[in-house]
């Protein structure tokens, strides 16, 4: 994997050279690396962001994306961003995690109480704040993209949590994740996503967890044949970029590449949704049921997870309780 990192890195440090000398115009194009295909609701929506990016800072700023985990998985490009061979990352707040606390309070299951309060969050002072929160660990967040809400699938419905019983479930890194499945009864397994089609496939792991369009959109939906809309938690993506490139840029390109990343946001709203409701037919047709679980006993099975947080973590559960007081 070390080895993969420094090829990738002395690939992208050669495009970066080339690109400079060979322009003398002081245009700057950042890299931007995520790990859906191009079908992806988010890749479409940075793609617009790219666009107006451009025409906002009459092309002084690009942004050249790159999906498919082509230059490696989540971990490995915040790494790559970190060292300063990657600009920027769409991943999301279960991966940030490990970058900074704060994005575990979006990792804890029903702690929003319907979408519009997830969107007051996201899009209000709290949510501002947690963007901003991992700056000194070498970037910030400039946007959230709306993402769903997270499901358990495998090859049985789950009803009741007792149906997660020793199975073993990929999880994303994240300590709060991991947390949630061991509340449920099942044994979580970290996974990186590009590694999960094959994990399935094999019963390296029995199960897994994510949203509609990423099931269909990954084709997990070829081997897992029950989704059961448990709706766990509402994990944001988020798109972040290194505080080296960010404050290179003059304070008029660096609003416009935040006005930008926030119409993007808004535009993914519709584009979710719609992507939502196909992805959901495409996997209807190949065959995957969609089942109704019993919420209520998710909810209950979870709220130790809150009162161990009150205790362990008073800073953390701080930021839950003005989470929760938000309209
Ligand atoms: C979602 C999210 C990705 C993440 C993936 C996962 O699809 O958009 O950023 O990597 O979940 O479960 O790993």
């Amino acid at each position: 994997m070390n080895m993969r990192k420094n090829v990738l890195s002395a690939v992208i440090g050669t495009a970066l050279t080339v690109g400079f000398s060979a322009s003398a115009f002081a245009a700057t194009t950042f890299k931007l690396s995520h790990n859906h295909n191009r079908d992806h609701a988010v890749h479409k929506a940075m793609t617009e962001m790219a666009k107006e990016v451009r025409e906002l800072t009459d092309g002084e700023v690009r942004i050249r994306i790159y999906p498919d985990a082509q230059l490696g998985t989540q971990r490995e490009s915040m790494e790559l961003m970190q060292n300063g061979a990657l600009d920027m990352v769409k991943t999301n707040a279960a991966e940030l995690e490990a970058f900074s606390s704060d994005y575990s309070a979006f990792n804890l299951p029903y702690l929003f109480r319907d979408q519009q309060h997830y969107f007051n969050v996201k899009e209000g002072p709290v949510g501002e704040q947690i963007l901003a929160s991992s700056r000194d660990s070498g970037f910030i967040g400039l946007t959230y993209y709306e993402a769903g809400a997270r499901s358990f699938y495998t090859s049985k419905p789950i009803i009741n949590p007792e149906d997660l019983d020793g199975m073993k479930i990929r999880v994303q890194p994240s300590p709060t994740a991991i947390n949630m499945v061991k509340s449920l009864g099942g044994s979580p397994t970290p996974l990186a996503y590009g590694e999960l089609y094959t994990a399935l496939q094999q019963g390296v792991v029995d199960a897994a967890e994510n949203n509609i369009p990423s099931f269909s959109l990954s084709r997990h939906s070829e081997v897992s044949k029950y989704f059961s809309l448990d709706e766990h938690t509402m994990v944001p993506d988020v798109l972040v970029i290194s505080t080296k490139s960010f404050d290179a840029l003059s304070k008029e390109n660096q609003a416009a590449l935040k006005t930008a990343a926030m119409n993007s946001m808004q535009l993914m709203k519709q584009l979710w949704a719609d992507s939502e409701q196909q992805e959901r037919a495409k996997a209807e047709k190949m065959g995957v049921k969609f089942v109704t679980p019993n919420k209520p006993a998710f909810v209950e099975a979870v709220q130790p997870m809150y009162a161990d947080l009150a205790k362990s973590n008073p800073e953390l559960s701080a930021l839950v309780e003005e989470i929760k007081a938000v309209q």
